[in-house]
């Protein structure tokens, strides 16, 4: 059996709506991001393994889980929309008002462009999005939060890295087991954001 076959396999058994769960699953197990009681803004979360796997850690925390794709889980807060369209920011900050939320403690975007198989503009357009999730962030994650980007590899990597780190404790790339082999993706992960008025 094919190693991507098996996590396939493995999220079907596990009632999981894909096999990305995995690589999350991976990147917490290593560096305790998720706990009872916080709230986690997931953009690009259909269909919604990562939307379980957070739902599952917080408990009695709340899940927001964004995309321009259908969202069909239960016990999340869905909103359709572009995360590069200001009228999905503002679905956010509605619902925040609704669930009296402040801020988040947990962003994560697992988000990815429609591959073009072209490395230097699925790269281009991956950074794009990963500033427009961090853009986000500045504006949703409260201070002590953490932040998990999908990015796929290529020159302006490293820089994105250097640009936003300043505002962490810490900032490192890490590549879950469950990524496809020849796969340019990996994770930033962040941990304890110091706010952005601290800089
Ligand atoms: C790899 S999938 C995410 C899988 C998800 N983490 C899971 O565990 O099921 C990437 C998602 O990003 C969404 N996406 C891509 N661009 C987006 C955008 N600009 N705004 C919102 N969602 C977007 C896609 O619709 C797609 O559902």
């Amino acid at each position: 059996m094919k190693r991507q076959d098996y996590y396939y396999q493995k999220a079907k058994k596990e009632n999981y709506r894909s096999r990305a769960i995995y690589k999350l699953k991976f990147i917490d197990e290593k560096f305790y991001i998720f706990k009872k009681g916080m709230n986690v803004l997931d953009l690009g979360a259909s269909p919604g393994s990562w939307s379980q796997y957070a739902k599952e850690m917080v408990i009695d925390g709340t899940v927001f889980s964004v995309d321009i794709n259908n969202i069909r889980i239960e016990d999340v807060v869905k909103i359709r929309g572009d995360i590069f369209n200001d009228e999905t920011i503002y679905q956010i900050e509605k619902e925040m008002e609704n669930m009296n939320i402040k801020q988040f403690d947990i962003i994560m975007s697992d988000m990815s462009p429609k591959i073009s198989g072209i490395k230097e503009i699925d790269h281009s357009i991956s950074i794009d999005m990963a500033r427009r999730v961090f853009d986000i962030s500045l504006k949703f994650l409260g201070e002590g939060g953490s932040l998990i980007i999908k990015i796929f590899k290529g020159q302006d990597l490293e820089n994105f890295r250097k640009g936003i780190e300043k505002y962490f404790d810490f900032c490192v790339f890490t590549t879950p087991p469950a990524s496809r082999k020849g796969s340019r993706e990996t994770y930033l992960v962040c941990k304890r954001f110091s706010g952005k008025n601290k800089i």
